[in-house]
């Protein structure tokens, strides 16, 4: 069994990208990370990827759309096609073991799933299971109900699988965190989420290569 490949997908600053790559060069986490590809042109990532000598792609979805005007939907529809049957088409020219949606923000259509066959994807999201589905704001809206309830909620992050349903996969790694009323702020509060995120990815990592017996 040689070293699982990984292919990891971004849309920003990388920090858990980062978090993969330290544990992969501390040993922790025994995989070849073979591309990073982003969604976006100026994702700090891509520069993260660079400085370890990993491939990068940039697949963005503006560069499908930026020509279709807003009002011709059929048109924009068959472009987002495209832009995932592509995604896919780069994705498997490395023939990777896993994928990893680290802080990648664009939802991964039917389109991309049947072509990526039976490769398992894993995603990253700020929230508990079921908390708040398919929002890229979960970190802010779990802070504010819990000052707006005025009692503690029990908050986190998880990794789940990706499946056709926004967030909804089965959960591989669940953190939980406790977000008491007025005792922290939201940059304060989301930091902690950063830093439960950075550990959950590397296990997420691990737990989805063991049960497909890659590690
Ligand atoms: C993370 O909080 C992730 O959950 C969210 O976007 C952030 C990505 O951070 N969807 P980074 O790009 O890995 O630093």
């Amino acid at each position: 069994m040689g070293i699982p490949k990984v292919t990891v997908l971004i849309s920003g600053s990388g920090s858990n990208l980062q978090a993969l790559i330290d544990a992969k060069e501390q040993g922790t986490l025994p995989i070849d990370l073979v591309k990073v590809v982003s969604s976006s042109v100026k994702a700090y990532g891509l520069v993260r990827a660079s400085n370890h000598s990993i491939p990068t792609a940039i697949h963005s979805l503006y560069s499908y759309t930026k020509s279709i005007s807003k009002d011709d939907k059929k048109a924009r529809i068959q472009a987002r096609v495209r832009f995932e049957e592509e995604l896919a088409e780069l994705i498997l020219r490395d023939a990777p073991d896993l994928v990893v949606c680290a802080g990648w923000l664009l939802i991964l259509g039917p389109s991309f799933l049947k072509k990526l066959g039976d490769i398992p994807i894993i995603n990253l999201h700020p929230a508990l299971p079921g908390a708040f589905d398919g929002t890229t704001h979960a970190i802010e809206m779990a802070w504010t109900k819990c000052q707006n309830d005025s009692k503690p909620l029990i908050a986190g992050c998880m990794v789940h699988y990706v499946i056709e349903e926004v967030d909804k996969g089965e959960p591989l790694v669940v953190k939980e965190l406790e977000i008491v009323p007025g005792a922290e702020t939201l940059d304060q509060y989301a930091e902690r989420v950063h830093q439960a995120e950075h550990r959950a990815i590397v296990e997420g990592t691990i737990k989805a290569l063991q049960q497909q017996k890659k590690l």
